[in-house]
């Protein structure tokens, strides 16, 4: 394969995608494509520590030496405009770039929200470390926000600027925080300790639109009326994947760029992994598109594997973390159609995880500052392993017990 493998994106996918080829001995060119001119970057620490010092530098997913030591060809500052059919990628500016194989890693972008106002400086988004930059920036000269949407990046950036001194409104559409995350318990846990703080959440509420003087946002108004001051308003109403490219050359949507079971597309020799590639999930038969760094490198490592000629299937058990102020939130497995819970840990120490189940099967865990529940439940999900809601009540030690028993016995039943 003279032209070897073209990735798109370089973030966490990118990257791993690039890592995981030259791991597995691919020993053609690997070239690493991204639109920002930056030394790939972990995104997680700029909802948090990266915004709250005004020292903080970013921290590189992997050092220069990667790059040139395991003959990575990084191009940062490039877009792509389009996917010709001869297997070439069209770059913005003029040049093509042959490829044997393409990987399309090209993540997710803000939702943006139209509103009277929007265009006003000091209204943003978070996604980028350029965003964060700004975020950071603007922090210094404001001393209220008003944060739109109650999800893991609104709630996480809430809980760092309040630490920093702001005044913090979350307005959140719908009734409740953290919707498309994690169960009511749990939002409800966050929302209380977040108002301890003196964070202002104000659910079932939207935005009409923004006021500013001399360019910049001043205020937002409620569509109840009311007017909150803002110096910076912060949007963190989802995201939407970055699909455009893969669409305009013909391949499959649905939710998110189409991939099988090893992560290709419609057009076999374009693969997309990360939050832009939707597929079926081995665990629920049901189809999803997951943003999370641990389905992003997971995804990466499977797609280098095919590339290389192994045809495994993608079979990793999804989990997610935020921070959230005092609050480490980790998720593991997928809990929708849950139909019974049960608690460990006390609610009032924050610190707890809650079991959920389908019937009798455990569907996931999530956990409240109690990351051994957490890496316990990777594995009791990772060996398929559910147990009963006695068990769950003996504790980590009884389940530790009871996971060991049950890895014992599986050879026998699977020789059966
Ligand atoms: N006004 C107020 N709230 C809104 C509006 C609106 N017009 N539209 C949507 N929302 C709310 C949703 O109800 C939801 O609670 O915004 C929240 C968005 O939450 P998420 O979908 O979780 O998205 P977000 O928090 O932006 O996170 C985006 O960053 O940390 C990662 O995993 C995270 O990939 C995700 C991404």
């Amino acid at each position: 394969m003279k032209n070897g493998v073209v990735i798109v994106g370089a973030g966490h996918a990118g990257v791993q995608a690039a890592a995981g080829l030259r791991e597995d001995g691919y020993d053609g060119p690997v070239i690493l494509v991204g639109d920002e001119n930056e030394l790939p970057y972990h995104k997680p620490p700029l909802s948090k520590t990266f915004i709250k010092d005004q020292e903080a530098k970013p921290q590189p997913l992997r050092g220069e030496a990667f790059y040139t030591g395991s003959t990575i060809d990084y191009r940062p500052g490039i877009r792509i405009d389009r996917i010709d059919a001869g297997r070439r990628l069209e770059l913005s500016g003029g040049g093509v770039l042959p490829f044997d194989r393409l990987i399309l890693a090209t993540g997710s972008r803000p939702r943006i929200l139209p509103l009277p106002g929007s265009e006003l400086s000091g209204v943003v988004s978070l996604r980028s470390l350029a965003d964060a930059r700004l975020i950071r920036a603007l922090s210094a000269q404001s001393e209220d926000v008003v944060i739109v949407g109650g999800g893991f990046i609104g709630l996480e950036i809430a809980a760092t600027l309040k630490a920093a001194g702001r005044e913090v409104t979350v307005v959140e559409a719908v009734d409740r925080l953290l919707g498309r995350a994690v169960a009511p318990v749990i939002a409800r846990h966050v929302r209380q300790r977040l108002e301890a703080t003196g964070v202002r959440i104000l659910t079932g509420t939207m935005i009409a639109r923004l006021e500013g003087e001399n360019g910049h946002v001043s205020a937002a108004i409620t569509t109840s009326g009311e007017r909150l001051p803002a110096q910076m308003v912060i949007v963190g109403i989802g995201v939407v994947p970055n699909v455009e490219l893969a669409q305009a050359a013909g391949i499959t949507i649905a939710n998110g760029i189409r991939v099988d079971q090893q992560m290709r597309t419609s057009v076999p020799e374009i693969l997309a992994i990360g939050d832009a590639a939707s597929y079926r999930h081995w665990l629920t038969g049901g189809d999803v598109r997951l943003e999370s760094v641990q389905n992003a490198t997971d995804q990466a490592r499977l797609a280098a594997r095919t590339i290389v000629g192994h045809a495994d299937a993608f079979a990793a058990v999804p989990w997610f973390w935020s921070d959230i102020g005092d609050m480490k939130l980790q998720m593991v497995g997928l809990i929708s159609g849950g139909d019974s819970h049960v608690v460990l840990g006390d609610v009032n120490e924050n610190k707890f995880s809650i079991y959920h189940y389908a019937g009798n099967r455990l569907l996931g865990i999530e956990s409240v500052n109690r990351p051994g529940d957490h890496m316990l439940g990777r594995k009791m999900l990772g060996a398929g392993f559910s147990p009963t809601l006695q068990t769950v009540a003996t504790g980590p030690d009884g389940l530790k017990a009871a996971l060991a028993a049950f890895q014992k016995e599986e050879p026998v039943r699977a020789a059966e």
